[in-house]
């Protein structure tokens, strides 16, 4: 039987460095030929992570954010129309479904100034998924489409290994997110028992052919976890509960005990399903509150430094020095422990 690493099975080793400051390492990448993102990190299309702030405060620091689809076609497009009073060039996305009105809301999105269209589904692996990259494709490369909207980036998801990455690469997907059941709020693993750990998929994605981008998606929990997934093959990282609980997110803050908090919740939860679809069954996640965590903005500010701190301890200024150098050891569980803070441990 295959073993499956995560996040917390590794680190990567120190190297030599001879880059004198941060500021000289370029943590930009590019989405495809016209999308160069600064931040390489996207808001995920939830509706308690990405809506108008959210999407607002990811672009302004060179990131993305995907509006999420569990909403009316009017209001998902009323956001892009809202973000573009902002100053152009700008990036924001729009998740779909692969059934009922998602063409209508696709064209609704791009009509209103989304670049990026996401195929947003659990099991991305999928024949449905497949007809509905078709079509999209299909549209967005028709020479009248392109003539009068420009080009839109397609991302799809999610796949847990290779060769579902290229099935939905062959499809018409330029980026693709990889990982399943492995996201703070997910309970698919335990409901299904599917899925592979997030670290171990990208690893398997990044020996792919194809020339789609890789999407780390689900259960990266801190910065380190961030570099850990680039060293990894991910070309980009998606991120629910790390940008969770701030201002930017959609609801509200409430008070218990002199705390203030806000909800994350998976959107195949039972509190989501309920909320946007009246009913709900089998749910694959949960609803939680956490503790609010001020504005995303210091949150995006210390993501950047210690990413670049951690392409200085590899010793490398760029992704392309990153991949071919970084180097994985695998710990243990007492070197899991020392990884920690652990000053207070057994006082
Ligand atoms: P993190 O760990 O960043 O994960 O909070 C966010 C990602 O989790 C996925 N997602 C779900 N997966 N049930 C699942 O199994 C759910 O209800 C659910 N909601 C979101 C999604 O890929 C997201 O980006």
């Amino acid at each position: 039987m295959k073993e499956a690493l995560s996040f917390d099975d590794v680190l990567l080793v120190p190297k030599y460095s001879d880059i004198e400051s941060r500021k000289y390492i370029d943590i930009s990448n590019k989405l495809d030929g016209n999308i160069n993102l600064m931040l390489p990190v996207i808001s995920s299309p939830m509706d308690t992570v990405t809506e108008l702030a959210m999407a607002k405060a990811m672009d302004d620091y060179g990131g993305l954010g995907i509006v999420h689809r569990y909403n009316t076609i009017e209001k998902q497009s009323s956001i892009i129309k809202q973000f573009h009073m902002k100053r152009p060039p700008s990036n924001i996305g729009a998740a779909v479904g692969v059934t009922g009105d998602y063409l209508e809301r696709a064209l609704a999105a791009v009509n209103a100034g989304a670049n990026i269209i996401c195929v947003d589904v659990a099991h991305g692996h999928h024949h449905s998924v497949e007809k509905a990259l078709k079509v999209l494709k299909e549209k967005f490369n028709d020479p009248k489409f392109l003539k009068r909207i420009g080009s839109v980036h397609l991302m799809a998801g999610n796949v847990a290994n290779v060769e579902a990455f290229n099935d939905l690469a062959d499809w018409g997907a330029d980026s693709i997110r990889v990982g399943i059941g492995g996201g703070s709020i997910c309970s698919t693993r335990i409901q299904t028992g599917h899925g592979i750990p997030t670290f171990q998929s990208i690893r398997d994605c990044s020996y792919t052919s194809r020339d789609a981008k890789i999407i780390a998606d689900g259960g990266i929990k801190t910065n380190g976890d961030i570099v850990k997934a680039f060293a990894a093959g991910a070309d980009f990282v998606m991120l629910g509960s790390m940008l969770a609980g701030t201002s930017e997110t959609p609801g509200s803050i409430f008070n218990s005990k002199n705390k203030k908090y806000k909800v994350y919740r998976g959107m195949a939860s039972k509190d989501a399903q309920d909320a946007w679809r009246g009913k709900s069954s089998a749910p694959e996640g949960v609803s939680i509150t956490i503790p609010f965590k001020g504005s995303v903005r210091e949150i995006l500010d210390t993501m950047i430094g210690n990413i670049q701190s951690g392409f200085s301890y590899s010793g490398v200024k760029c992704f392309e020095e990153l991949w071919l150098k970084a180097e994985f050891i695998k710990q243990t569980s007492a070197g899991l422990v020392e990884s920690s803070t652990h000053i207070m441990r057994g006082k």
